[in-house]
């Protein structure tokens, strides 16, 4: 879909439709109120008959409006004036694109965009809608053998801002929403792909095809060098697959040469059966989604190279399966790490932080700024969280405040929980310098711990994904989180 950003007057407006807001109590927005000034009160008289009342949710269409340029207005119900918060905007706008993609309406003028959302600027106002829009248009039909029945499908979005003077300023909203979007798509599309295409080495080829669109740097590394960098945790994982594993770097080079780079790290697992732990049967299909921290390094820094952020950022990704087999991994066996811990391990089903360990280890060869880990790495984090927040854990605040606030304002938020060192005992092993998991309790706060430990030369943070990666259910299917939080975090960085 085409967006683009707009000043001008509502009721001059040409084209398929414009959309305006109705609050609580028939409380006209101001570009409703316009309209029904250029219409001698035609909304007026619609609202007073109670044909539309603007509670959250409610809409209505009207064809041929007196003295309107569009052939069509929508009306989008928006709840109490006083309590239009984050979610209303995002509900409204939601709202609105699915009726008139329903409708079959080929473009549209929004005008939504300029209800005034508590704490909210304008530019998160239209970054927003970009998302939202584009959220809202997002089919995954790539594996049926017919592509699903084409709608008429909205084509051109147009987002209204009042002042002239705001052109500029929605123009890089609209970028970054767009930037945003496209990395979230390729999130979700490599989330959603079965774990029968989307192997490790399809990850790598997805790598090498971003690097050459977008002029990034890549280097994917093959059985015999992940051999030679010594990464013992990772390959123990690897081994019990038929499908090789992939290490793989990749680099924008935005900033200038001796910038320290930010590091984002990916679990890349394409399959997760637990191993010879082996998870049961029911809801297994939905570990293709274990390689969704990977998938997001990728967007990420998709949409950094797309907005040309003035920043260093190398992303890394270790991939491969958890498969059970006669090569694979057992509960008992003692690896050594790249960094020449040694592991135990006690559930091979721990695999994600036992392929991590050794990432970040390579990550202290990059004399990183920070690192960022990113992995759906435990059910416990589902538990704790729900499907709201991303778990956050870093053994820096501030690093850990950046993440935060990255999240509030893209939409996509993480919550910290505690890294101390109290929680560390419960790693203790009897046979090698610790064991790869902590028991039941405080499984995402142990699954960090463990992380923690190959983490100790730089500013670290990790981010747990288990419960905001994917949505099960009737909708089930790849969210793209945390795109948004990574990229604003980036752009925040690259700003200085
Ligand atoms: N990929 C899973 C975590 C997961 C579980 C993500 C459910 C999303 C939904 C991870 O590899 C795993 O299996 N973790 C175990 C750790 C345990 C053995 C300490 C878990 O959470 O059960
Ligand atoms: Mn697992
Ligand atoms: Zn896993």
């Amino acid at each position: 879909m085409e967006i683009s950003i707009k000043s001008g007057s509502p009721e001059k407006q040409r084209g398929a439709c414009v959309v305006v807001g109705v609050f609580d109590h028939r409380k006209m927005s101001p570009a409703a109120e316009l309209i029904d000034q250029a219409a001698n009160g035609y909304l007026t008289d619609i609202l007073r008959r109670g044909d539309m009342d603007g509670k959250q949710g409610s809409s209505l269409i009207l064809h041929n409006v007196p003295g309107i340029a569009s052939e069509r207005v929508l009306l989008v119900g928006l709840g109490k004036e006083r309590e239009f918060r984050d979610k209303h905007y995002l509900e409204a706008v939601r709202s609105a694109i699915k009726l008139l993609s329903d409708i079959g309406v080929s473009d549209a003028t929004l005008f939504l965009t300029e209800i005034r959302v508590k704490k909210r600027e304008l530019a998160w106002n239209l970054e927003q809608a970009v998302l939202v829009a584009q959220e809202a248009l997002y089919r995954f039909d790539q594996m049926k053998s017919k592509p699903g029945e084409q709608k008429k499908n909205l084509r051109k979005l147009v987002l209204a801002v009042q002042r002239r003077g705001d052109l500029a300023l929605g123009e890089a909203a609209v970028a970054r929403g767009m930037a945003i979007a496209g990395g979230v798509k390729l999130a979700k599309d490599l989330g959603n792909l079965p774990g029968n295409v989307c192997t490790p080495t399809y990850i790598a080829e997805q790598a090498k095809a971003l690097a050459k669109e977008f002029g990034l740097g890549v280097e994917v590394m093959q059985q015999p060098e992940i051999e030679k960098l010594g990464m013992g945790s990772f390959l123990s994982v690897a081994k019990g697959s038929d499908e090789p594993p992939r290490f793989i770097v990749l680099t924008h080079k935005g900033g200038d040469k001796k910038q320290k780079p930010v590091v984002l790290v990916g679990k890349g697992i394409t399959f997760d059966s637990g191993g010879i732990s082996l998870k049961p049967g029911a809801e297994m299909d939905e570990m293709k989604y274990d390689m969704c921290g990977a998938a997001s390094v990728l967007g990420a820094l998709r949409a950094a190279a797309e907005l040309k952020l003035p920043l260093n950022v190398t992303g890394l990704i270790a991939t491969c399966e958890n498969m059970p087999s006669g090569r694979a991994n057992k509960p008992g066996d003692v690896v050594t790490s790249m960094s020449g811990q040694t592991i135990e391990i006690l559930n091979t089903d721990a695999e994600g932080r036992l392929i991590l360990c050794d990432a970040l280890t390579y990550a202290e060869k990059l004399d990183p700024a920070c690192v960022v880990d990113i992995a759906t790495l435990t059910g416990a984090c589902v538990i704790a969280l729900g499907h709201v927040a991303s778990g956050l854990l870093a053994n820096d605040d501030g690093l850990a405040r950046e993440l935060l606030h990255a999240g509030d304002i893209a939409s996509d938020r993480c919550w910290q929980l505690p890294l101390w060192d109290d929680y560390q005992d419960l790693l203790k092993s009897n046979f090698a310098d610790m064991a790869n998991i902590g028991g039941r309790a405080g499984g995402t706060i142990t699954a960090a711990c463990f992380l923690s430990r190959f983490a100790e030369k730089y500013d670290w943070a990790h981010l747990d994904i288990a419960g905001t990666a994917w949505k099960s259910g009737k909708e089930k299917g790849g969210t793209g989180r945390p795109v948004g939080l990574l990229v604003h975090f980036l752009a925040k960085r690259a700003a200085g």
